[in-house]
């Protein structure tokens, strides 16, 4: 689908009204980054959510690759990988027949509404971000302008489909606050284009700690596999690492984040797996201690990820269904993508011919 500037930007009055809230659904829009394979924490803190919320909502969910870049990539990685996490969102129960599914790269507004907010957003502002402060640190050799501006990047991807809600872990959450910024920033300059969005972080799951580790984040990219759980390890994985997760002095199982986020972390995982809530946790296991609480979280954890590794197998063998499913997503992202730009660059004052 080309950018066709013989169009009036009023000839196709859309149905989806950013701004006013005349839609019959709100938006959601999420994204992960194809750097690794996906985590149980990425599932906890948005994956989950993504599914729970799909049918509720008017739905995108995009596989980030330009984000990827921003750290050094071999191409032949990460144009597997892209698969592979398109693969692991619809595993998790994402339903490309529900919501709109796609690879960021396949949409080139993407990066042409950064520029624009790259214009808008503040070099100070965009300095404050934790994030590339911990990455510019981890990466020291690269620290790339793309890394800066990655934030922005990120900020065009929502406002672009005019998001209500984006529900992502906590980690993101300053990421939200400077779209939002972004976003406000463009109305009061032009006029009323964007709507604003909120993020959607879980009460319980949006900050899964690292298994080796506890006070730190579980992260894809920990050198140490034993901190992280993957969404395709194999039943003996995941019970080994459960048993050698950090646990903290003390031998009862009881909620303490702050003085034992070892035995806290664990627990969240257990309530993710089984849906048993943290009280009906802590009285499952009165009188029980580490080790038997351990193989417990280990078994569930197993039983939850066992079948959604084998859907997730099932789906990547298949790699022509899946471009086909990722096509599609792409053309009707393209298709929404290209009304709000339109809108965006006529604001701006380019010139349409
Ligand atoms: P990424 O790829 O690092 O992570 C994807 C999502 O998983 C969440 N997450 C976690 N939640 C709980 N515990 C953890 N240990 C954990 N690790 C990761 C993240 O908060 C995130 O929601 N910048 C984003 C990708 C992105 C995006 C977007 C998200 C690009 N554009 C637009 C939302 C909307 C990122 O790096 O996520």
């Amino acid at each position: 689908m080309r950018l066709s500037l013989g169009r009036s930007v009023f000839s196709h009055a859309m149905e989806i009204s950013p701004v006013s809230n005349t839609r019959a659904k709100k938006t959601i829009l999420s994204g992960m980054q194809p750097t690794n394979d996906l985590t149980i924490g990425q599932y906890c803190g948005a994956l989950k959510n993504w599914v729970e919320l799909q049918n509720e909502y008017d739905s995108l969910f995009c596989v980030v690759d330009l984000h990827a870049i921003t750290v050094r990539q071999e191409p032949a990685k990460l144009r597997k990988r892209s698969l592979d996490v398109a693969a692991m969102y619809m595993a998790a129960g994402i339903d490309p027949n529900v919501s709109t599914l796609f690879i960021q790269s396949h949409v080139p507004e993407h990066a042409q509404l950064a520029w624009i907010l790259n214009c808008l957003a503040g070099f100070g502002e965009v300095s404050r971000m934790t994030q590339f402060k911990d990455k510019s640190s981890q990466h020291a050799d690269n620290v790339n302008v793309g890394l800066f501006t990655y934030p922005v990047l990120m900020a065009a991807d929502i406002l672009l489909y005019n998001a209500d809600l984006v529900p992502v872990g906590e980690d993101q959450r300053q990421h939200l606050e400077l779209t939002r910024n972004l976003a406000e920033r463009f109305n009061f300059h032009y006029s009323p284009t964007f709507t604003i969005p909120e993020p959607f972080i879980p009460k319980v799951g949006s900050k899964i700690m690292s298994l080796q580790e506890p006070e730190k984040k579980m992260s894809k990219s920990d050198a140490n596999e034993k901190s992280t759980i993957f969404l395709i390890d194999t039943d003996a994985e995941i019970r080994n690492k459960i048993k050698r997760a950090v646990t903290d002095s003390g031998s009862d199982i009881v909620y303490d984040a702050e003085k034992r986020p070892g035995v806290a972390n664990l627990m969240t995982i257990h309530h993710i797996a089984t849906g048993r809530s943290i009280a009906e946790i802590e009285s499952d296991f009165s009188g029980f201690g580490y080790g038997d609480f351990k193989e417990a979280v280990g078994e569930s954890l197993v039983a939850f990820i066992r079948p959604v590794r084998e859907r997730y197998e099932a789906l990547r063998a298949d790699e022509e269904s899946l471009k086909s499913t990722l096509r599609l997503g792409a053309e009707h992202a393209r298709e929404r993508a290209h009304k709000t730009l339109r809108k965006v660059y006529k604001k701006t004052g380019f010139v349409e011919l």
